[in-house]
């Protein structure tokens, strides 16, 4: 199947000179979005990944990363933006273009040693997935790795990651 196909293409959003790749357009196809997420488990095995939990960060992650984690057979865990998760929370801070965001996760949902696998929609900058990267280390649990349906190469994310496996399905 042709992923990128199915993704869509929107000039200058969310600003000027800024061509948007949008999943919207894979995620409600039926055949594209199952085939997604299988392509996605096998790679995590093929790769010789064996997460206890996929971490999803909000919110195109969640799209992602519940829907792989139920076939992986591990548990999910959502990392927020600040102030939306309800229990006692670990946070940081990265840096954005023009200031600083911030990601938050349960304090109770990874412990040391836990086996996470990172999953996101889209690697651009890689300052999400790196700050998320950061947030689990942090915590002490083992990363497996990262997923990404697109990486967009030019902005060489992959340079703020750490030095796991990093699967992806389709790349600009
Ligand atoms: C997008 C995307 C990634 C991030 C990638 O999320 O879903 O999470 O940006 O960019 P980076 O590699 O430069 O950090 P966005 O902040 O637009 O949030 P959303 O998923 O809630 O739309
Ligand atoms: N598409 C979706 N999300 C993004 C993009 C994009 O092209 N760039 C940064 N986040």
């Amino acid at each position: 199947m042709n992923l990128k196909s199915l993704i869509r293409d929107i000039p200058d959003f969310p600003k000027p000179g800024i061509l948007f790749r949008d999943i919207t357009t894979l995620l409600r196809d039926p055949e594209g979005l199952r085939y997604t997420i299988d392509l996605f488990a096998h790679k995590v095995k093929d790769a010789g990944l064996r997460p206890e939990y996929v971490v999803g960060i909000e919110s195109r992650g969640f799209i992602v990363g519940a829907p792989l984690a139920y076939q992986l057979g591990t548990g999910f865990i959502p990392v927020r933006k600040p102030g939306k998760l309800p229990a006692a929370v670990h946070s940081i801070e990265y840096a954005l273009e023009y200031g600083t965001d911030g990601l938050e996760v349960h304090q109770d949902a990874l412990h040391p040693g836990s086996r996470v696998l990172i999953i996101d929609d889209l690697l651009a900058t890689g300052g999400t997935a790196g700050a998320t990267a950061k947030l689990v280390e942090k915590i002490g649990c083992k990363l497996e790795g990262f997923g990404f349906i697109i990486e967009l190469q030019d902005l060489q994310g992959r340079k703020h990651l750490p030095d796991v496996p990093i699967l992806t399905l389709v790349e600009y």
